[in-house]
């Protein structure tokens, strides 16, 4: 370990990732949905990151928003070599990637403040004062009115594995590098294999990252500081930012009814009335992750205008089954959708072409605020897919073209390969299925429908 990794593990680069949670233009729903405004991610903008690793979400970002300023910080200098080398083979402008600590940054506000901030996998893998100084960061580099994005570890989840981070960090390392994790990986096994039944969630959380690769596990639960955090560790440090709580970042957790019964309604009811809304959402979803959005002194946004806002949107006919990372926080949660009939009449009319959420309201013979719930129920379930407005969709097609080229290359070179970017909706597509991997890259029989739902995506493959 380096003295300047803050107790960071910095021995290995962070692997290549792209996260679907990142796009001001969903950011901007859920704002607004939450009864706030948002700056308009349709107009110029400045958007910053803090940790952005590789920058690969940044870097498609960049291309999918071609008329904003992107600026990604990292202090390993691997991993702005690896962005710097992308972003020159796709030719972007407007986009720097910088080395730089936090501390730097605190240390050097810009004149031109931003709109758009993202934090994601940072905040729960520093150490406290590396906390303080994203802080510093937030307080000095954003324009009032300007939006935060945090990606976090949710305690509510994380707790149960506790123990399996301790032995990781207890167990010696392995001699050769890659098997480090061998004996605290055998150790892990057999305590998860002894007390699964007690703690299922243990289980499922160790199943998945049994699965991940040495260098993955080392940031994610071999690190020092490695933990989850409620809302609060969060939302209190960031006043000192002026900067506070305005929802989930994912719409469809704005809709809880969709994901609770009676019984979890009445708890959350309660809970919200006794000023601990986020606590009981995080147990009732037994949430592992947070993403979630802060505001510095935006507006109030009304219902009616949030609604007129959201009757512009044009709508497709989408499928949830596909997993490509358009619905993120989907999954299989719902406990609630609505009757086939209706979705397959809202799919039909949205089929046409040319339909926006407002026309899917007014087909539905019920009053508006009935037809609201319903089309959004529609749309944040993964049966209806947003589209921006076409100027800005032609905007990005080039950029987004030169973008989904590389990663083509990189899928067709069978190396990794986290994902493509949607001019259509402004933000990543990842793919669930290893069988979508496959046939994108000519190697199997596209029985997904894939091809269509690509070019739905304007992405050209
Ligand atoms: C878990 S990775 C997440 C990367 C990326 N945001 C993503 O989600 O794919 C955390 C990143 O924060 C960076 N980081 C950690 N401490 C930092 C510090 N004090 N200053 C700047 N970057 C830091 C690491 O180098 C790493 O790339």
């Amino acid at each position: 370990m380096s003295d300047w990794s803050q107790g960071y593990p910095t021995d290995s680069a962070y692997i290549d990732a792209i996260q679907t949670e990142i796009t001001p233009w969903r950011w901007a729903q859920a704002m607004h949905f939450g009864g706030l405004s948002c700056p308009d991610p349709g107009k110029p903008f400045r958007f910053l990151e803090l940790g952005c690793g590789s920058a690969m979400t940044l870097i498609g970002l960049a291309a999918a928003y071609p008329w904003a300023e992107f600026t990604g910080y990292d202090f390993m200098p691997e991993h702005i070599v690896m962005a710097n080398r992308l972003i020159a083979e796709i030719g972007l402008t407007n986009i720097e990637v910088l080395e730089g600590s936090f501390a730097e940054m605190a240390a050097n506000p810009p004149a031109e403040k931003y709109d758009f901030a993202a934090a994601h996998g940072v905040w729960t893998w520093v150490p406290p004062e590396v906390r303080e100084e994203i802080v510093d960061v937030l307080g000095t580099w954003m324009a009032p009115g300007a939006v935060a994005y945090f990606g976090y570890n949710a305690a509510a989840g994380w707790c149960s594995l506790a123990p399996v981070r301790k032995i990781f960090r207890s167990a010696p390392m392995a001699r050769s590098a890659d098997e480090r994790y061998g004996p605290a990986r055998a150790a892990a096994q057999a305590w998860v294999d002894m007390m699964a039944d007690g703690y299922p969630q243990m289980e499922l959380l160790w199943n998945k990252l049994s699965e991940a690769p040495d260098h993955f596990l080392a940031h994610e639960i071999a690190s020092p500081f490695g933990t989850g955090k409620w809302m609060e560790d969060l939302g209190r440090p960031l006043e000192r930012a002026k900067m506070a709580f305005a929802g989930p970042a994912v719409l469809v957790e704005h809709m809880e009814a969709l994901y609770l019964d009676a019984a979890e309604m009445d708890f959350l009811k309660k809970a919200v009335d006794g000023g601990w809304g986020e606590t009981a959402r995080d147990l009732l979803l037994r949430r592992t992750f947070r993403n979630d959005l802060f505001h510095r002194g935006a507006m109030k946004m009304s219902g009616p205008a949030m609604v007129d806002n959201m009757r512009g949107i044009e709508v497709v006919p989408w499928d949830p089954a596909l997993e490509m990372g358009t619905h993120p926080s989907v999954g299989d949660q719902l406990k609630r959708g609505l009757p086939d009939d209706v979705l397959d009449g809202l799919k039909d009319l949205a089929g046409d072409g040319g339909r926006t959420f407002g026309d899917c309201m007014a087909a539905l013979d019920v009053p508006a605020a009935q037809a609201f719930q319903v089309v959004m129920t529609a749309y944040v379930s993964g049966n209806l897919l947003d589209l921006r407005p076409e100027a800005q969709r032609e905007a990005a097609q080039d950029g987004c073209d030169r973008f989904n080229a590389a990663m083509m290359r990189r899928l067709k070179s069978r190396k990794p390969m986290p994902g493509f970017m949607s001019p259509a909706w402004g933000g990543p597509i990842q793919f669930g299925m290893k069988a979508h991997r496959a046939v994108i890259a000519g190697e199997a029989e596209d029985s997904f429908g894939l091809a269509d739902r690509m070019a739905t995506l304007g992405i050209a493959v």
